[in-house]
C-alpha cells in the first residue's frame, strides 16, 4: 500500500471528525490512538471499520509503525488534549522523525506552550504549526474554520490538505488562512474563544432578562430569538440558543433540568490573562469568564440567597426593541475588544495578523460565525479598531439610549448581567473626552511620588508636586 499524506494522532471526537472530513476529501490517512489496556484498545482500527470514508486509512497503536507509514516530509496532526499530553507525544515522536517533517497541533493549546514547542522543533530542524480549529464536532466533520500559525514553509507543505477540509465563506473563499509566525494561530483561536465566552454570556443575560423581567416562557423566548435570527443579529450562537430554549424532554423545557453551573476548559482564563499582559481592556470576555466562576459557587449562592434578597426597585418596563438594539451594540463592543487584543499582541509579537482576513475565516465554520463577523471582515482594515469605524460607532451611538434603558432594567432588578453593564460602561469610558484618570495620577504622585504629565504638555517631562503632608 502507498504511504499516507497525513497522520492523525488522537481519535477522540475532534480527531475522528477531522479524519472523516479528510477521508471524504480523498486525503490518504494514517490514524494513531494510544493503547491503554482494557480501555483504549485498537481504537484507530475500530474508527476505520466504523466509517466508509476511512476505508483506505491505516490504523495504528504503535508510533514507529505509524510514522513509517507516512510520505516524506511527514505531516502529523495532533488532535489530543492540550498541556502535558502534547509534550509527551512530542517527546516520543521526535526521535522517529527527520529534519523537514511537520508536526501540527490542532488542539486548544496555550499559545506560550506553542511558542516554546515551535522553537524546540526548530532546534531539530523540524516544523511545528499551532493550528486553531473551531467549529466543534460538526465543524470538524463538515468544515471548520482553520487558523494555522508557524513557519510559512511548513504551512505551504500542509496547505492543500487544510484547505480541502475547511469551511467556505459566503463568496466561496476558504476559511483557512496563514495567520503568522510561531504561536499566532493558537493565540487568535484563544481570543476567538474569549469572544465566544462573551457572546454566550450575552445570550444568557438576554435569557435572564426575558425570563425574570419579561416573565416570558422558555418557548416564547426561543420564538423571540428566532425572530432576531431573521435580522443582522443572526449568528450561530443565537441559533443554537433559540433552539435550546425550545428543546423539551418529557414535555418540559430541557433547560429546567440543567444545573446552573458553567464549566470551562481554560481558553477564557488565558484570554483574560492575555488582556492583562497586553494591557487591553477586554472587559466583556473577562466579565463572561468571571460570571462562569461565580456560577460555580453553587452552595455559596444558595446560602447568600437567604441573606441578600435583591428586590426590584420599581416595576421595570422592558421593551423587546430596546433589548434587541442593546444586544446588537454589546456584541460590537465585545468584538471590538477581542480584535483590539489580537491587534496589540500581533504588533508586540511581530505576527502581522491581517484582521480583515481573520474575520473572513471566522464568517463560517467556527462557533462565533455571524452576520456581524461578515460586516467586520468587509469594514475592517489590517489593524483598525472596530469602534473607530463609522459602520460600527454609528450603530452603537444610535443605540446608546436603549443600552441605558436595558442597563437601568438590570440595575433595578435582581438580574445579574455583567456583560451588558460592561458594554455600556466601556462605550462611555472609551469615548470620554476627559476621563477621571488625572485623579489617579495625582493620588499616585501624592503617596508614591510617581509623577504625572501635564495636560497642556502630554509629551513633555513628568512632574512631581509637593503635596500637603499626610
Ligand atoms: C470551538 C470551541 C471549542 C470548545 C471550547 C469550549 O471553537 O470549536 O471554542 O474550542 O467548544 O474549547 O470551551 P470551554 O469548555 O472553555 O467553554
Amino acid at each position: 500500500m502507498s504511504k499516507k499524506d497525513i497522520g492523525i494522532i488522537g481519535m477522540g471526537v475532534m480527531g475522528r471528525s477531522i479524519a472523516r472530513n479528510m477521508g471524504s476529501n480523498g486525503i490518504e490517512l494514517a490514524l494513531f490512538n494510544r493503547y491503554i489496556e482494557n480501555d483504549e484498545v485498537r481504537v484507530a482500527q475500530k474508527v476505520i471499520a466504523q466509517y466508509e470514508e476511512l476505508r483506505n486509512a491505516s490504523g495504528f497503536e504503535d508510533l514507529k509503525a505509524f510514522v513509517a507509514d507516512l510520505k516524506r516530509p511527514r505531516k502529523i496532526l495532533l488532535m489530543i488534549n492540550a498541556g502535558t499530553p502534547v509534550d509527551d507525544i512530542i517527546q516520543q515522536l521526535t526521535p522517529l522523525l527527520e529534519p523537514g517533517d511537520v508536526v501540527m497541533d490542532g488542539g486548544n493549546s496555550y499559545y506560550k506552550d506553542t511558542k516554546a514547542r515551535v522553537q524546540q522543533l526548530c532546534s531539530y530542524e523540524m516544523h511545528y504549526l499551532g493550528i486553531g480549529i473551531s467549529g466543534g464536532e460538526s465543524g470538524a466533520l463538515k468544515g471548520p474554520s482553520i487558523m494555522p500559525g508557524g513557519t510559512k514553509i511548513a504551512f505551504d507543505l500542509v496547505r492543500p490538505y487544510l484547505e480541502k477540509i475547511a469551511a467556505k465563506d459566503h463568496l466561496g473563499g476558504i476559511c483557512c488562512t496563514y495567520i503568522g509566525s510561531d504561536a499566532s494561530g493558537h493565540f487568535v483561536k484563544m481570543i476567538h474563544n474569549g469572544i465566544e465566552y462573551a457572546e454566550m454570556q450575552l445570550l444568557a443575560e438576554v435569557y435572564g432578562i426575558l425570563k425574570n423581567v419579561g416573565k416570558f416562557t422558555h418557548p416564547k423566548i426561543g420564538q423571540i430569538l428566532h425572530e432576531w435570527l431573521k435580522t443582522d443579529a443572526d449568528s450561530y450562537l443565537l441559533y443554537i440558543t433559540a433552539n435550546i430554549l425550545q428543546e423539551r424532554v418529557q414535555g418540559k423545557p430541557i433547560l429546567n433540568t440543567i444545573l446552573d453551573v458553567a464549566g470551562n476548559k481554560g481558553t477564557g482564563s488565558w484570554s483574560t490573562q492575555a488582556a492583562c499582559e497586553y494591557g487591553i481592556p477586554a472587559t466583556m470576555l473577562s466579565a463572561a469568564l468571571f460570571a462562569r466562576y461565580t456560577s460555580s459557587f453553587y452552595e455559596d449562592r444558595l446560602r447568600a440567597a437567604q441573606y441578600l434578597e435583591i428586590e426590584s426597585i420599581s416595576k421595570p418596563k422592558l421593551s423587546l426593541d430596546d433589548l434587541y438594539h442593546a444586544y446588537r451594540s454589546a456584541r460590537i463592543i465585545n468584538h471590538h475588544q477581542g480584535f483590539h487584543l489580537i491587534a496589540k499582541a500581533s504588533e508586540d509579537q511581530n505576527w502581522n495578523v491581517d484582521l480583515s482576513e481573520l474575520a473572513r475565516i471566522w464568517t463560517n465554520g467556527c462557533i462565533i460565525r455571524s452576520r456581524l463577523m461578515e460586516k467586520i471582515s468587509t469594514e475592517i482594515d489590517r489593524l483598525d479598531q472596530i469602534l473607530l469605524l463609522p459602520a460600527f460607532y454609528k450603530q452603537v451611538q444610535a443605540s446608546l439610549g436603549q443600552m441605558k434603558k436595558i442597563s437601568t432594567v438590570i440595575v433595578n432588578t435582581s438580574v445579574s448581567a455583567p456583560c451588558f453593564l460592561n458594554a455600556l460602561d466601556f462605550a462611555k469610558a472609551y469615548s470620554q473626552k476627559r476621563s477621571t484618570a488625572h485623579i489617579i495620577q495625582a493620588q499616585r504622585d501624592y503617596f508614591g511620588a510617581h509623577r504625572y504629565k501635564k495636560k497642556d504638555d502630554p509629551d513633555g517631562p513628568s512632574h512631581h508636586h509637593l503635596w500637603k503632608a499626610p
